[in-house]
């Protein structure tokens, strides 16, 4: 009997490569969606890869739906060893340009639904007494930026909850790692101006407009030239899932690590003053 992972968000991104990854290592891997036209797509790619993934719907918005998938996989396997809590969603745009209902969204989608779908696994694994959560959380969980202050308030709060959890857990035999990747190019940067930019922050009237455009030039610039692939991040919970002893972050990504190495060791005032101040100082001079 292997052992069983729910991953979450397998559509398209980190979690198809994770949910494949996971897959080909051995591991039975129920891989949720929330169209379920795309299970012939997705079983075809496991097949090819010799992974034993079972598709499932699920919208992590959604109890209900949530409940039927634990359940099914519970009854079909007994046990769940490990949930990969990745789907998500982006919002950018500057704080004023954002709508509370564009805020509380991402919170249901990333925060509150990464909560409901480990509140759901847990039981199970309590009584196992074995268990990992795992947790997608981004180099943006541990440092803010200009039009990112909604979607790092949601990082921010998911490692404040992660890390509280795993010292309530992890006695009873369950661990939580959150795993940290830099930029990364994957379907979030295409869905379009709909799904990741505030509705006002696209506004040429806004008063932000032209800082927002350059953040989004710096933030595309460094998406194009990112070095981290799908597979880096799936390696990454690959070990968060079957290494011994997890460790509680792995930040995934050259640029992830510098940023959050310099913040740790370089004083406060001086690293906001030089990296916040360098950043700041590009987004608002005018492009010539
Ligand atoms: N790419 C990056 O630069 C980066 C860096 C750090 C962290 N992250 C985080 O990593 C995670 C995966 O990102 P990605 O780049 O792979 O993005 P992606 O390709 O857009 O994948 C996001 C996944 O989440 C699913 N999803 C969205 N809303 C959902 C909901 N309400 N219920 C269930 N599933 C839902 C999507 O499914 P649908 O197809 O149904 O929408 C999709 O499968 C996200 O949490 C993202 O914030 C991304």
């Amino acid at each position: 009997m292997t052992d069983t992972v729910l991953v979450t968000g397998i559509s398209t991104g980190f979690g198809q490569e994770i949910a494949l990854m996971l897959g080909e290592k051995g591991y039975t891997v129920y891989g949720t969606v929330r169209d379920m036209s795309l299970r012939p797509k997705l079983e075809a790619m496991a097949a090819k890869r010799n992974a034993d993934l079972r598709v499932v719907q699920m919208d992590v918005t959604d109890q209900s739906s949530i409940d039927a998938a634990v359940n099914k996989i519970l009854e079909e396997c007994g046990s769940i060893y490990a949930v990969v809590n990745n789907a998500g969603v982006l919002l950018r745009g500057y704080f004023e340009d954002l709508a509370e209902d564009e805020i509380r969204n991402l919170f249901n989608v990333n925060f509150f639904g990464a909560l409901a779908v480990t509140r759901a696994v847990l039981p199970a694994m309590r009584q196992a007494r074995r268990g990992r959560v795992v947790i997608i959380s981004s180099v943006a969980g541990k440092i803010g930026a200009p039009s990112g202050s909604a979607y790092s308030a949601c990082r921010f709060a998911q490692e404040g909850f992660a890390e509280s959890l795993r010292q309530e857990i992890q006695p009873l035999g369950v661990t939580v790692s959150l795993i940290e990747p830099g930029i990364t190019r994957t379907e979030t940067w295409q869905r379009g101006t709909a799904s990741g930019v505030g509705r006002n922050a696209a506004n040429p009237d806004s008063p932000y407009y032209a800082w927002f455009k350059q953040a989004q030039t710096l933030f595309y610039n460094a998406m194009e030239s990112s070095k981290i692939t799908v597979e880096d991040v799936a390696g990454a919970v690959f070990r968060a899932i079957s290494e011994p002893k997890p460790r509680w972050r792995y930040v995934v990504g050259p640029r992830a690590k510098l940023v959050i190495s310099a913040r740790r060791y370089i004083p406060g005032e001086l690293f906001e003053r030089f990296y916040f101040g360098e950043v700041v100082k590009r987004i608002t001079t005018p492009a010539r």
